[in-house]
């Protein structure tokens, strides 16, 4: 119960890492406000959590005890966003924690000088906008807390390059700069702000979870067997799973980490090692 007593949002919690955070925190007694958009946004080129899919969460979270508060708001909106942040702070009264997860990994797949400007901008306000966004309406309450704890979950792509993923890899490091320069602000505020890199993250027919699938098909990798094809280039010659991600959020959002602040932690079996 390394949680109990904490309310945590998570944004992107329909499925997914984002589902999997939200049960290992509820499974620490932790109370939770979940958000996703809940539907397909025009450009991205697979399907996104449904409003079902994040009521599943909010259910299998139910179901361990804790307080779960769950609404639609996509991080673009600035209007969607306060109005699930103020609901959640109605029902519980303070926000402990704040796990910007929601994220997408297309468009991508071409070489930089043919993205659209459109492609270029929704993923940059996905991916980077979208953690500031959250953090504006967040950090404010956490301010006159004087307590928090904001956890951005980043990329490798925030490390390193991928071909064909320019947009994505400027929004990942992106992450990582913003991570580092609110833990700056924050830090006279007892606000801690931290990233963590996932490598690749196996998708899981429970939680799922659909994006390597979907990077995989962008980069023309056959799906197929695209674990196996993924998994080479990873040391430890295995996936990332979803619940290595929670553990190390789980750890960041407790107390246990009171003095990390603007630090980027990698989960990724040795990718960047090389
Ligand atoms: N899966 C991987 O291999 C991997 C690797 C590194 C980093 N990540 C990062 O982890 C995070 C979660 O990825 P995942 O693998 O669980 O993907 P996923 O597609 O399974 O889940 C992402 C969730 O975010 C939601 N979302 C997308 N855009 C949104 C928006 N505008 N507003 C609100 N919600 C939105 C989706 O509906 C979905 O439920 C992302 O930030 C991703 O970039 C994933």
């Amino acid at each position: 119960m390394r949680l109990k007593n904490k309310v945590a949002l998570i944004t992107g919690a329909a499925r997914g890492i984002g589902r999997s955070i939200a049960i290992n925190f509820a499974q620490q007694g932790c109370d939770l406000i979940l958000l996703d958009v809940g539907q397909d946004i025009a450009g991205v080129s697979y399907s996104l959590g449904s409003e079902n899919q994040l009521e599943h969460t909010a259910m299998l979270c139910r179901d361990l005890e804790v307080g779960v508060l769950s609404g639609l708001a996509d991080v673009r909106d600035v209007e969607q966003i306060e109005l699930i942040v103020t609901e959640g702070l109605a029902r519980f009264g303070k926000i402990d924690v704040l796990v910007n997860n929601a994220g997408i990994a297309t468009p991508s797949g071409k070489i930089v000088h043919d993205i659209e400007e459109s492609d270029w901008q929704l993923m940059l306000d996905v991916d980077l906008n979208g953690v500031w966004r959250m953090t504006k309406s967040v950090g404010r309450i956490m301010s006159q807390q004087r307590s928090g704890s904001i956890i951005n979950i980043a990329s490798t792509a925030g490390l390193v390059g991928y071909r064909y993923f320019s947009a994505y890899v400027a929004a990942k490091h992106g992450v990582i700069g913003l991570t580092k320069a609110s833990a700056l602000d924050y830090a006279p505020l007892k606000i801690r702000v931290n990233a963590i890199c996932p490598g690749s993250v196996r998708d899981d027919d429970v939680l799922e979870g659909k994006m390597l699938v979907e990077i995989a098909k962008a980069i023309k990798v056959n799906e197929q067997n695209h674990e196996s094809l993924f998994v080479e280039s990873h040391p430890l010659n295995e996936l990332v799973e979803c619940s290595d991600i929670a553990n190390a959020a789980i750890w960041l959002a407790s107390d246990d980490a009171v003095r990390v602040t603007g630090s980027v932690t990698t989960i990724d079996a040795g990718f960047t090692v090389k």
